[in-house]
């Protein structure tokens, strides 16, 4: 089995796991209606369910929060994380926000007006569900290679610019509040997008007067797919990289909570000075002043470390190398997942190994049952449970295109002998794959319902 570039960090603080046994774990699935969301931490042995919030913060950011100044207004860890902003991305104005979705919130309310579309490669659950929730089209223009799970396309997260062309056509511009582009692609596979690419996709928004904002929660690990795989980006420091991204977006938003190494924060930045107005009144109403943005003072300060750490080489080399190295041993026991392996996660191909489970059965949730039972690890469910949804016009349910269970590795925190574990549990469940079974819902939400819905086995 394949090696990875060696953590470039050691450990000094522990957190104890345990692995409860199988019984335990049958118990524990009833009681949580078998919606993983739903059980106890401690019930768990390695969580991959995200790598949102769940990373090691490093002995510099300890250190910060430390510093962290708790003034109201004005504070200086709200400066100090203004610096490491102007210097990575360059916006000419930007809020904190507690996280990811709260600033998707802002920019929908502000922006998105019933009937109205936005573009996007892909958008994730939670902006799908903010621009849903305004009344609005959440429209996913990604490349086809992205739904061919064995394809070997480098920058598989890449926008169809023929595609996004003739929408925004058949639209017209002035129903295109803003286009958007996720880097990188979380809701298919964690792929990046090539920087080719996302300038065609801006000259492409521009062209037609529409802004462009980027989901950059992974924006360091897309950086560094590019330097890897880009021709003429290898000599460029992923910061470079960042920084020529960034030039050509009006805005950006971030979930902080991945690459900015942090467990709690985001941003929401822009250049347009009156929304930036805009968008401070919306932040005031619901959460909290300019400078702190319902955030801590510490969370600033952590989250400013956090930025350039997330941005280091060696880490990044490491980090894209724990999940190259997860998805070579997935293969080698018979387990299928999207090629080539992503950033942040590795995204089992569950329609491929539980071709007998029809998708509106939920493929995906009964793999994520079966490996929980299995070896007590926790992935989470990328597939109908989360995006079937009925055709506004006809009623019909529209199910998506491929069946994921999404393993995230969370930053900084699993060794290699985890992951190993990882590799022999979902290769147990491979070989008995044939007798899984589906799954219905006995209860489900409107919007965002993985989260808390409620199933039955079949
Ligand atoms: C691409 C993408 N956008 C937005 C979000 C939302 O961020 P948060 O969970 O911090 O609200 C996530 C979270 O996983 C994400 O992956």
């Amino acid at each position: 089995m394949p090696n990875y570039p060696v953590e470039p960090f050691r450990i000094k603080t522990v957190e104890p796991i345990q692995l409860m046994d199988p019984a335990a774990r049958q118990v524990a699935m009833q009681r949580a209606g078998h919606n993983l969301f739903a059980l106890r931490a401690e019930e768990v042995f390695i969580d991959l369910l995200t790598d949102s919030g769940t990373g090691a913060m490093s002995q510099e950011q300890w250190a910060a929060i430390m510093r962290g100044d708790e003034s109201y207004a004005g504070a200086r860890s709200f400066f100090r994380l203004q610096e490491a902003m102007q210097q990575i991305f360059g916006f000419e104005h930007f809020v904190p926000t507690h996280q990811g979705r709260a600033a998707e919130n802002i920019l929908a309310a502000l922006l998105v007006k019933p009937g109205m579309s936005i573009p996007s490669n892909m958008h994730f659950d939670t902006t799908e569900g903010n621009i849903r929730a305004r009344g609005g089209h959440p429209v996913n223009l990604v490349i086809d290679e992205a739904f061919d799970p064995t394809n070997q396309h480098p920058f598989k997260g890449n926008m169809d610019i023929a595609k996004l062309r003739a929408f925004i056509q058949k639209t017209g511009a002035q129903n295109i509040p803003f286009g958007a582009i996720t880097i990188t692609n979380n809701a298919g596979g964690g792929q990046p997008v090539s920087l080719e690419n996302i300038h065609q996709v801006s000259a492409t928004y521009h062209e037609f007067g529409i802004p462009f904002y980027i989901d950059c929660c992974r924006y360091a690990e897309n950086s560094y797919f590019i330097k890897l795989r880009e021709p003429g980006y290898a000599q460029k420091s992923t910061l470079d990289i960042a920084r020529e991204i960034f030039s050509l977006a009006d805005g950006a938003w971030m979930s902080a909570k991945k690459d900015a190494l942090v467990n709690m924060g985001g941003f929401l930045a822009v250049r347009d000075h009156s929304l930036f107005q805009r968008i401070s009144n919306e932040l005031i109403l619901r959460e909290g002043f300019v400078t702190y943005g319902g955030l801590s003072g510490r969370d600033l300060d952590a989250m400013a470390v956090g930025l350039w750490e997330g941005l280091d080489e060696s880490y990044l080399a490491y980090r894209l190398g724990q999940t190259a190295y997860l998805a070579e041993g997935l293969h080698a026991v018979g387990v299928p997942t999207i090629e080539p392996a992503g950033g942040h996660a590795i995204y089992v191909d569950a329609g491929c190994l539980l071709p007998h489970i029809p998708h509106a059965e939920f493929p995906g949730q009964a793999l994520c049952a079966a490996l929980y039972l299995e070896g007590a690890v926790r992935g989470v469910e990328i597939g109908s449970v989360m995006f079937a949804a009925p055709d506004p016009k006809t009623g019909e349910m529209v199910y998506p295109r491929l069946e994921l269970v999404r393993l995230a590795i969370p930053r900084r925190v699993y060794t290699q002998s985890h992951l190993d574990y990882v590799i022999e549990s979902l290769g147990n469940v491979a070989k008995n794959a044939p007798a899984l079974r589906g799954y219905r819902f006995k209860y489900a939400p409107e919007l965002l319902r993985h989260f808390t819905c409620t199933f039955e086995p079949l």
